[in-house]
């Protein structure tokens, strides 16, 4: 029999995952192991906190649906998903930034330049950037996957009057690395807030619920890293204070008005001048 003390009980809880086969899971579950058991006995975790605390968790998993993840939603607002973002940013490229939950497979191709603005109401705006490599030559042919939130703040999933596919799509770069979308300027919007995640955690913080304006991104280019990442609008109020940890320098942009009578046109603006964001994109070798 062996005697279980403060001393070898965690010595005790990891070796019994010794014999998981993956190596790679075996670590995962070793030093999550040894984690918890650090962090009971720093804060000498009492019974009724570790009832409350599994209670918790209760409660993130019975809201939780198919569609609607409050473990993402926990992960993102504890800064866990932009820890694990910012590990896998390599230095010299381009940050990653939050996926969040309005990722869908299968968003329709288009053109590129793109024109998403439909009968969206909102300021007209251009994105214009390039996608290159570490060296900065362009990527010709890299895959881009956008999609953001409406003038009301809503992405298309959440909100019955906007079409489908709303705001979202994939293009190609074109040989000199570039893509333009013509689009409106999205608007800050609140994380969910009838969970266990905003009730119990975000709003006792006395912490907001806001994220500043952003783009979502997914680019990416055989031999290359795939980058999830955001793009922000550098006078949003929320920037300082995003409920998700997203926000990083080099991911913020600025509107500068361009002289472009052309682009004006196709935009349906008043012209001679377009409001265009412009935000190149590293990519870190694969
Ligand atoms: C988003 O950027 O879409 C998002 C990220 C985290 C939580 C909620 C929304
Ligand atoms: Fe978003």
């Amino acid at each position: 029999m062996k005697n279980l003390t403060l001393d070898n009980i965690t010595a005790a809880a990891v070796d019994s995952f010794a014999g998981l086969p993956d190596a790679r899971r075996r670590e995962l579950v070793q030093v999550l192991v040894r984690h918890l058991h650090d962090y009971a006995r720093e804060v000498r975790l009492s019974h009724a906190e570790w009832r409350a605390a599994l209670g918790f968790l209760h409660r993130v998993g019975d809201i939780s649906t198919p569609e609607r993840s409050e473990f993402s939603l926990l992960s993102d607002v504890t800064g866990l998903s932009s820890q694990v973002d910012l590990l896998w940013s390599q230095a010299g490229a381009t940050p990653g930034s939050n996926l969040g939950p309005f990722h869908a497979a299968g968003s329709p191709w288009r053109d590129n330049p793109a024109d998403l603005i439909g009968d969206n109401a909102g300021t007209r705006v251009l994105l214009r950037s390039r996608v290159l490599d570490m060296q900065g030559q362009p990527l010709a042919g890299a895959e881009v996957d956008f999609w953001q939130n409406a003038a009301d703040g809503l992405y298309w999933q959440q909100d019955p009057r906007q079409p489908t596919d709303n705001l979202r799509c994939r293009l190609r770069t074109a040989a000199d690395g570039s893509f333009e979308i013509a689009t409106i300027r999205p608007v800050p919007y609140q994380i969910p807030t009838d969970g266990p995640a905003y009730l119990e955690l975000v709003q006792p913080a006395g912490r907001g619920s806001w994220r500043p304006a952003h783009y979502h991104l997914i680019v990416s280019m055989p031999g290359h890293r795939t980058l999830v990442t955001e793009v922000f609008d550098a006078e949003d109020t929320y920037l300082e204070r995003d409920a998700v940890f997203g926000v990083r320098e080099a991911l913020v942009g600025r509107y500068a008005d361009e002289h472009d009578p052309a682009a004006a046109q196709r935009l349906g603006l008043p012209g001679p001048t377009v409001p265009v964001m412009r935000m190149d994109f590293r990519l870190a070798q694969a």
